[in-house]
């Protein structure tokens, strides 16, 4: 028996998730396999309309009619909860409401969709901890106040009562990843969350997502169209075209010598000085 730590901490078989439609089926994810090491970052990365939101929806069963997955397993391995299959999973289920509320974490693209903007940043924070750790109302403002400050925010005690709307964008996101990791996620799923900043603050939050994965201890798989964030913070790339996945590997390995015609095409349609591999 291989010890479970060694396996992939999510390994996505055959998943195909379709959207059953007037005009017939449309077969967004089709027959998806790959896997995501412990500790590890995987980029999914694909152009628009490719299946890449339709596969983090099906991991976390967000998936909403008329879709829904029509076959293949999503193993999660939790170090706290064993093996699920998240596909198998009953809509209601205990075991998908724990996934959901701490087991995986997924962070957006607009951040205000995560926000409520009528309730002060810090609170919204702090009532997450509350609703998932069995802590009091003081020690959920502390532990607020130190996630704040762990993403970046350098007056933690401030922004805590401050407004969504009275933050930048950039800070806004700062905001949802503390939110996102404060119930210590063993998979965070990152859904083009730096799309939309302006390229020196979503490298700012790009190298904190990195900085927080290696401290933190979880594996993140993030979801983006650009094999410029790619190159900065993953480690493991899956290529997706068409709802395939067309190629899967190292970064290093698929930079150096892409295999296939499409992931060629991504990495030659990028201004070249932006791809380096560390
Ligand atoms: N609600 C829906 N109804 C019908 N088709 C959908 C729906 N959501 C997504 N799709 C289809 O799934 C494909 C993949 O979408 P998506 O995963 O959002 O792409 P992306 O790679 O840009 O994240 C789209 O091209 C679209 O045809
Ligand atoms: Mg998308």
């Amino acid at each position: 028996m291989p010890d479970p730590a060694e396996l992939p901490l999510l390994e996505v078989e055959n998943l195909s998730t379709g959207f059953f439609t007037e005009d017939g089926v449309v077969p967004a994810v089709d027959g998806v396999s790959f896997s995501l090491m412990r500790g590890r970052t995987l980029a999914l990365v694909g152009e628009s309309g490719s299946g890449k939101s339709v596969t983090a929806y099906s991991i976390l069963r967000l998936i909403q009619p008329p879709g829904r997955i029509t076959g293949g397993k999503i193993l999660f391995r939790s170090a706290r909860a064993g093996e699920i299959d998240l596909a198998a999973l009953g809509e209601k289920s205990e075991a998908l409401y724990k996934v959901r509320g701490g087991l995986i974490s997924m962070i957006f693209q607009e951040p205000m969709t995560a926000l409520s903007p009528v309730h002060s940043v810090g609170s919204q924070i702090a009532e997450a901890i509350l609703l998932h750790r069995k802590v009091d109302k003081k020690e959920a403002r502390r532990l607020t106040v130190e996630m704040l400050g762990q993403v970046g925010i350098a007056q933690a005690e401030m922004c805590f009562d401050q407004y969504p709307h009275e933050l930048s964008g950039g800070m806004r996101q700062r905001v949802v990843i503390a939110m996102a990791l404060v119930c210590r996620p063993e998979l965070l799923i990152a859904d083009e969350s730096t799309t939309a900043l302006d390229v020196t603050i979503q490298a700012q939050i790009l190298g904190l997502i990195k900085t927080l994965q290696r401290g933190l201890g979880c594996s993140v798989l993030l979801i983006t169209h650009d094999f410029g964030v790619v190159a900065q913070v993953a480690d493991d790339v899956a290529v997706m075209h068409h709802g395939k996945i067309v190629e899967h590997g190292t970064v290093r390995a698929v930079l150096k010598n892409p295999q296939h015609a499409y992931t060629r095409a991504l990495l030659e349609a990028l201004p070249s000085r932006r791809v380096r591999v560390a």
